[in-house]
């Protein structure tokens, strides 16, 4: 009888054992997914996106606007000077930023609108704040529009990175 007990107690700690590893392994592959998960959308530290070069510093005027393509040709963006600091801005007075013109909502192209210093899409109105790193102010959009990281290198502004994801893509580096 001591001996069943015993055997019990052992087949119970050792059931005990399994469950406690098996839930130690649970929740390490939980928290392995949930890390590879949220990496997903942060493509936006993927160390193989290209360094563009957008324009000189000296041709950019308070409102000027450059269309170019980052990370590729397949995605359309925009330079912008605004009249005063930005969140993400470089050269003078932090005021340069540049965005992808994919709106989040449905891909349709944004339009820059410098007297508001906003970036408005014509198909459902949402507007992305230029000046806060493309934050929605409204409109059917429920993301960011995805901002190009800059850099200033001998005077020229450089495209680097891009964060957020541009629309209809998985990753920004296909
Ligand atoms: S596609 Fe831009 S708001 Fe719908």
């Amino acid at each position: 009888m001591a001996d069943d007990k015993s055997t019990s107690r052992g087949a119970g700690a050792a059931a005990g054992i399994g469950r406690r590893s098996f839930l130690k392994a649970g929740a390490f592959g939980l928290a392995a997914g949930l890390g590879a998960a949220a990496a997903r959308p942060g493509a936006a530290a993927n160390p193989t996106f290209p360094v563009t070069e957008i324009a000189a510093i000296a041709d950019l005027e308070v409102g000027a606007e450059v269309v170019f393509e980052y990370p590729d040709e397949n995605s359309p963006a925009v330079l912008l000077r605004l009249a005063g600091p930005a969140e993400g801005g470089v050269g003078p007075n932090e005021s340069i930023v540049a965005y992808s013109l994919l709106c989040t909502h449905k891909g349709c192209p944004v339009q820059f609108l410098a007297d508001r210093q906003m970036l408005i899409c014509p198909c459902h109105f949402s507007s992305f704040d230029a000046a806060k790193s493309g934050r929605i102010v409204i409109g059917q959009a429920t993301e960011a529009l995805p901002q190009i990281s800059l850099k200033v290198q001998d005077g020229k502004v450089q495209a680097v990175g891009v964060k957020g994801l541009i629309y209809g893509r998985h990753t920004n580096i296909l």
